[in-house]
């Protein structure tokens, strides 16, 4: 409706039967008159162009603004392979940078080598994506990273947070590493040991990191907070 109207008064202007009355007019009044008018609606589209711009920007700023305060206040978990944001919802303050911490629980199912992590254990997770089983970084900058697990010895144990980059096709890096191997005669005796790994490296935007163990049998997950994998931005 908006455009048939609009084109309707652009036919008005330029009828060819506004131009037959002047032809015989002995002034040529018409052009001038016609040019002024040209004028005018141009400087009357331009503020129109701006207004509708300033109408439009407004309505995103706003969009933006209800988005901003809609994710400060909410829990978002897409679903138990994808986690974007889990914030409490209890009005507590945003972090000011990018901050993971997360834990081991019953619904983390690790992968031979690869640690999984909770997303029903109350993570601690802003700007920065977990998928499986990976963190994601959103935001270009250096990271403090850690990992600490809880394993039962069995001769030899590597813990490693490792990283995959584009820049390197995807293939897994280590960041920190830490090994150990038992001699035949503390092999008898099993017991429990526990690794701890922490750095700071400059990770892009959708590098991925995790934990890789030599084998997630030996990890004991009794308790949640024995087995933890974090970063956050400095
Ligand atoms: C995990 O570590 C083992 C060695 O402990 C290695 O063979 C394997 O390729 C690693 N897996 C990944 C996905 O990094």
């Amino acid at each position: 409706m908006f455009f048939n109207f609009k084109s309707g008064v652009g036919r008005m202007a330029h009828d060819p039967s506004v131009f037959v009355v002047d032809t015989h007019a002995t002034r040529p009044a018409v052009p001038p008159r016609l040019g002024k008018q040209k004028k005018q609606s141009g400087v009357a589209q331009t503020l129109l162009f701006v207004l509708v711009t300033l109408a439009l920007l407004g309505v995103f700023f706003e969009a933006f603004f209800i988005y901003r305060l809609y994710q400060s206040e909410y829990v978002s978990i897409t679903d138990s392979k994808e986690m974007v944001y889990f914030l409490y919802p209890d009005g507590r303050l945003l972090p000011s940078k990018p901050v993971a911490h997360l834990t081991d629980a019953q619904d983390a199912h690790h992968d031979p080598h690869v640690m999984a992590w909770s997303v029903i254990a109350e993570p601690l997770l802003y700007e920065m994506k977990y998928k499986d089983r990976h963190l994601i970084i959103q935001k270009e900058g250096y990271y403090y990273i850690y990992s600490k697990v809880y394993y039962s010895q069995g001769g030899a144990f590597c813990h490693s947070v490792m990283m995959r980059t584009k820049m390197y096709a995807g293939k897994g890096i280590p960041l920190l590493e830490a090994r150990e191997y038992l001699s035949k005669k503390d092999k008898e005796d099993k017991s429990f040991s526990n690794s701890f790994l922490a750095g700071v490296f400059y990770l892009s935007q959708n590098d991925a990191i995790y934990v890789n163990v030599s084998s997630t049998k030996q990890i004991i997950s009794h308790r949640s907070y024995e087995n933890v994998f974090g970063a956050y931005m400095i």
